[in-house]
């Protein structure tokens, strides 16, 4: 990479990290909270991720506060469990769970860390799925909405950040792998009638935030892929144009304009699906104005033209058992992605790729003039301890550097940019890679095997190591990004 002089953060802006609830909290089935369909997925899977204790935070949140404080945050974007908040369909709201949150919330606020919350982070309540239908049915969007409005009152004096459903795209494009096609028969076309769903939810939060929530900010986040064309073939470029479609811009447009785009249109017609849509609906979408996008950006992808007669497929398993690049997703006609020979690729196989995120925040800024934070950015590997007890993770330092250079850049190419919170504080539970997976400036001293073999927590140290990013990253933030450490490059 070529550095040049480093590039200005503007004064305020927010530095943190980020995590979701069913990925760091544990204590399932504490404080009165019932459990959510991601805890039995992710327990289905291979590897194993049993997120029963995960990173242990609902019993050290303080602690975690107080490394939050230390390394210099001044914000830090999280979710509620919503099965936490409303554990039963008869709707009441668990005491308990509010005041975890509000605790949680008045610890952040105490140490001058703005909360950035997630509404909805893959975890939706067991009785939501099983008395109500789930994603499938119209019967959750009441449910959600009462959910949020419970949030609302109950936060929103010191919440000023809000963040809807967490990567409805990739709940959309990848439903087997996250849980959203649990009980879908007919996942092809049933996925668009989720989405819709989905999307009056979206709506529906977006509305009640600003109602209720005196000076409140809302907004989406969509997990952010851009998508680069193969080669100068045009046929290349028009299936890096379709890739994006048909895996972030239809979200994208939604969002914005409160309606579905021509494209998508077309693609229902021409394959004969038809989402229940109704004119109330789209009204009631039209009326949602987002004030920000909140973006998720870890990788690029590459596209190559494909033939309407291949053979159509998604992503295949890597060595670590998960999905990656070993076999790329076909959409025949569309756009085949593949393999970048200019990029490196991480432990799973995802491209490091720092200029990803400056394209994200040029793409997204030109296409719609809103004001974005990065809600995720991160690397996830394997890492051990030291002989010395410490964690050395000096390629996750170069990643960061070489992503929060490029966010720079994108601030100084015009683009408004207000947070950055990578993805995550401590190491956490992966979507499918349990802790082996870890992502985290501050190390959590366990493995799989203790996670998923002890009787309970209190058999585990869960001791919080500081590596060396997180010293890393104090310096960089405390200085509002001027100090990169001796070897910038
Ligand atoms: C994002 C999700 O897509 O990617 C997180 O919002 C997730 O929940 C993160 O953990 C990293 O993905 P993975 O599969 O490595 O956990």
């Amino acid at each position: 990479m070529y550095y040049k002089e480093n590039p200005k953060f503007p004064e305020g802006f927010m530095w943190g990290a980020s995590s979701a609830a069913w990925q760091v909290e544990g204590g399932v089935a504490e404080g009165g909270r019932t459990p959510a369909m991601i805890d039995l997925n992710s327990k289905k899977k291979k590897p194993y991720a049993d997120n029963s204790i995960a990173a242990d935070h609902y019993h050290r949140y303080k602690e975690d506060v107080a490394l939050m404080a230390e390394c210099g945050f001044s914000s830090y974007r999280f979710s509620l469990s919503w099965s936490r908040i409303i554990p039963y369909s008869d709707g009441k709201v668990n005491p308990e769970g509010i005041e975890f949150y509000n605790n949680l919330i008045d610890e952040l606020v105490k140490n001058n860390i703005t909360p950035i919350v997630t509404l909805y982070h893959y975890d939706l309540p067991v009785w939501v799925y099983e008395e109500l239908g789930g994603w499938r049915s119209r019967k959750t969007i009441d449910a959600f909405e009462h959910y949020c409005k419970v949030c609302f009152e109950n936060f929103g004096d010191r919440v000023k950040y809000w963040l809807s459903i967490n990567e409805q795209n990739m709940q959309i494009c990848y439903g087997h792998w996250l849980g959203t096609s649990e009980g879908c028969t007919d996942w092809f076309r049933e996925q668009w009638d989720i989405n819709h769903i989905m999307n009056i939810c979206h709506a529906k939060a977006v509305i009640n935030c600003h109602e209720m929530v005196e000076g409140g900010k809302i907004g989406p986040v969509p997990g952010y892929v851009p998508i680069y064309p193969n080669t100068c073939d045009p046929a290349d470029q028009i299936a890096a144009m379709n890739a994006e479609e048909f895996t972030e811009k239809i979200w994208n447009d939604t969002y914005v304009y409160g309606d579905y785009s021509g494209f998508v249109r077309k693609y229902w017609k021409d394959n004969d699906i038809h989402p229940d849509i109704r004119p109330e609906d789209l009204e009631l979408m039209k009326k949602a104005k987002i004030d920000f996008i909140a973006v998720n950006c870890y990788r690029s992808n590459t596209a190559v033209a494909s033939k309407p007669d291949s053979e159509s497929r998604e992503y295949g398993l890597n060595k670590y058992g998960i999905k990656g690049q070993m076999v790329w997703p076909n959409v025949p006609g569309a756009y085949a992605l593949c393999t970048n020979p200019y990029v490196e690729y991480t432990d799973w196989d995802w491209e490091i790729d720092p200029s990803a995120i400056r394209f994200s925040l040029r793409y997204l800024w030109d296409h719609y003039r809103l004001p974005m934070m990065i809600t995720e950015n991160g690397f996830g590997a394997n890492e051990t301890k030291d002989e010395d007890g410490q964690v050395h993770d000096t390629a996750r330092i170069d990643f960061l550097r070489d992503q929060i250079y490029n966010v720079g850049l994108a601030i100084e190419d015009g683009c408004e940019v207000i947070a950055y919170n990578p993805w995550s504080f401590t190491d956490l539970l992966s979507t499918g890679n349990g802790i082996k997976k870890r992502y985290g400036i501050v190390y959590i001293d366990t493995t799989d095997d203790e996670l998923i073999n002890c009787k309970d927590v209190s058999e585990l140290s869960m001791t919080r190591i500081r590596k060396d990013s997180f010293y890393w990253y104090s310096k960089l933030i405390k200085s509002n990004g001027k100090d990169w450490g001796k070897d910038m490059r």
